[in-house]
């Protein structure tokens, strides 16, 4: 499947109940030559309404993490666990996360990235192990596949609870090293 196709085939499905009360499906954004891919858990209600993730106060905060180490969300490609909203912002189901699952995985075989960041736990246990701690184990590099991972607090955290900036801020400052390394930075 190319681009094209998978976001047509997207943009029509029906895969679980989220697409009944959903205003647009929020496929994704950015660069889609980008080896650097952010993902977080799933689109709130301004990226429902616009279609796009990470439009909202948190969307805002992201794009200040990105531009600490000198990047923006054209130079990166930002998608969700899963691309419908969940109903008043609850956490995706894990059925809900098992129906869209084949959508960011076909996202990332177009991508093929070498670096993945979770934003937030549900990414975290959807990507680098079910028991992720985001407490415990943010910051640190998980290897699959050829792939490396690493978590960082959902900026929605950030948000509710400002002490936690700081760590954040070594946590990107760990991702811009890794992305020099790459050649990605
Ligand atoms: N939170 C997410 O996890 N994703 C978005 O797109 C917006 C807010």
């Amino acid at each position: 499947m190319d681009w094209d196709e998978l976001y047509s085939a997207c943009m029509d499905c029906h895969g679980c109940d989220l697409a009944d009360t959903r205003t647009n499906v929020v496929f994704g954004v950015g660069s889609r030559a980008s080896k650097l891919v952010f993902i977080g858990e799933g689109p709130g209600e301004q990226e429902d309404i616009k279609g796009e993730p990470f439009v909202g106060r948190a969307g805002k905060l992201l794009d200040d993490e990105l531009a600490i180490i000198g990047l923006d969300r054209s130079k990166v490609y930002i998608c969700n666990i899963v691309k419908c909203r969940p109903p008043r912002n609850r956490d995706p189901l894990n059925t809900e996360q098992d129906a869209c699952a084949k959508w960011l995985e076909a996202q990332m075989a177009l991508l093929q990235p070498k670096i993945v960041v979770c934003l937030g736990r549900i990414a975290a246990g959807a990507l680098i192990s079910p028991d992720f701690r985001i407490t415990r184990q943010h910051g640190q590099w998980f290897e699959k596949d050829g792939i490396k991972y690493m978590a960082m607090y959902h900026p929605a955290a950030l948000l509710r609870d400002e002490s936690k900036r700081p760590e954040t801020f070594v946590d990107l400052k760990t991702l811009q090293r890794e992305l020099i390394s790459h050649d990605i930075l």
